[in-house]
């Protein structure tokens, strides 16, 4: 599957080869496992596998969780408490799937700043990062409409105030809204469609996921250095490159036991310190909420989302030129996909010929100041949109488009990057070997030693 070149799967025995001439199921496995790695990947290389593991956590316990589930406005709530209280483990089981979806989005936020300070959204990985933004959006619809299952008061609210969204679309919005909810209101066609695209979305994103691997196996990981594989040779790429098994696969599985950890502590200590206490009161639709809060992992977008009133200028002009199609809460919505588009357009708007940022002394400091301004963003999102709070919203919200727009288009023609490392081997020698003058040889790229 790879362009690096290395040993391919022979089969040895006549079964082998009878197998591999029928169905090469074992070479396909062969090649994935053993894939050379660039061998100097850091620990920001995790988040892969930990994202990997939260899918495959969340397929099963949801799997079971369904068994005892009751799709319906009159039961699911109740269900949901037979579910903690009446059904060995269940307390367990749906505990390990709330909290499962926020370590998803702990890792996969952790993996796309990784990407974004690597570079590797940059050629050859564009599709990589492309099919990896389209699973970033499933997972938020499939976390957001598990979210209206437990039937309480936020999951109603919240659903309530996200479709309403659509209604905001000039002309189609209203029959997008109606055709999403099943009726004029959220209500129990709205809960069953959920319930059935929330079981479904799961597999697709497992579908996407084949493919994302599938990518990145065609160019080859990105490492820190950005600096590429050699591929004149075998023994050149050999230099470069540790097979994937056993010494990335023992790494992650080092990472993932330490991150389990935590996350034990988490379900098994205080499993509801990331829920909201509103949604242990059962959906009415007659009592409105005083704050109605997504997620925390929602939190930074609905911050963008709200950060456009009428009073912002940009709206009002958006609304002068197109005869007030465009009103504040059309370009809200504008606003909050155009954040994640612009992300998805980063391959195309970084101009820089270096890929790491590790590289690149300008790109440091405003690529800290993102990070800085995504945490602002999610703390302000949670926030009363009254006295300072837009305000600061507003200006995070200009910085995200910003950054995108502006500063990574602008960096690549301004900044003078660092020196970068020859290859792979002369950065790994440096970090692991320093006392050698850099002549230490690690360990064989070959599987056989
Ligand atoms: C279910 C969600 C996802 C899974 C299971 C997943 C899995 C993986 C794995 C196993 C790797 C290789 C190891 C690693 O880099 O950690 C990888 C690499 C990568 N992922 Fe994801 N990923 C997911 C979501 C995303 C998202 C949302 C993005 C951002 C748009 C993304 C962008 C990338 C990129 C650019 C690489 C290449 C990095 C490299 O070549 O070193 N992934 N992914």
């Amino acid at each position: 599957m790879s362009g690096i070149p290395h040993d391919h799967y022979e089969p040895k025995t006549n079964g082998e080869k009878w197998l591999n001439s029928r169905l090469p199921v074992v070479g396909l496995l062969y090649d994935t496992i053993m894939i050379p790695t660039p061998k100097n990947l850091n620990w920001m290389w995790i988040w892969g596998i930990v994202l990997t593991f939260c899918l495959a956590l969340q397929i099963i316990t949801g799997i079971v969780l369904v068994m005892h589930y009751t799709p319906h406005v009159d039961m699911a709530f109740a269900s949901v408490e037979h579910i903690m209280r009446n059904v060995n483990g269940g307390a367990m089981l749906r505990y390990l799937h709330m909290n499962g979806a926020s370590l998803f989005f702990v890792a996969v936020y952790a993996h796309i700043l990784r990407g974004l300070y690597y570079g590797s959204y940059k050629a050859p990985r564009e599709i990589t990062w492309i099919i990896g933004m389209l699973i970033y959006l499933l997972m938020m619809g499939t976390a957001f409409m598990g979210y209206v299952l437990p039937w309480g008061q936020m999951s109603f609210w919240g659903a309530t105030v996200i479709t309403g969204l659509f209604g905001a679309i000039p002309f189609i919005g209203e029959p997008i809204q109606t055709w999403l909810l099943g009726g004029p209101a959220v209500d129990n066609a709205t809960l069953n469609r959920f319930f059935s695209l929330h079981y479904l979305l799961p597999f697709v994103i497992a579908g996407l996921v084949i493919v994302h691997i599938w990518a990145f196996h065609t160019t080859g990981n990105n490492n820190p250095t950005g600096v590429e594989v050699r591929r004149g040779s075998k023994a050149e790429a050999e230099k470069d490159t540790l097979p994937f098994w056993p010494y990335f696969v023992m790494k992650d599985l080092f990472a993932l036991a330490v991150i389990l950890a935590v996350f034990w502590a988490i379900v098994g200590f205080m499993p509801n310190y990331l829920g909201h206490p509103d949604n242990y009161i059962e959906a009415d639709p007659l009592v409105t909420p005083a704050h109605i809060v997504p997620e925390w992992y929602f939190l930074p977008f609905y911050a963008i989302l709200r950060a456009f009133d009428d009073t912002v200028w940009v709206v009002q002009f958006a609304g002068f030129i197109t005869g007030g199609i465009i009103d504040a809460k059309f370009f809200g919505v504008l606003a909050m996909f155009g954040a994640i588009a612009v992300m998805a357009l980063a391959p195309w708007l970084d101009t820089s010929s270096v890929r790491s940022g590790r590289y690149r002394p300008m790109f440091k400091w405003w690529f800290a100041l993102f990070v800085v301004n995504f945490f602002v963003l999610m703390w302000v999102g949670a926030m009363p949109a009254e006295g300072i709070y837009p305000i600061i919203a507003l200006i995070g919200s200009a910085y995200w488009f910003a950054y995108f727009l502006i500063i990574l288009p602008l960096l690549g023609v301004i900044e003078k990057p660092d020196p970068q490392p020859e290859t792979i081997e002369e950065d790994f020698n440096a970090h692991y070997a320093p006392n050698t003058g850099g002549t230490k040889t690690a360990p064989s790229a070959s599987p056989a030693e």
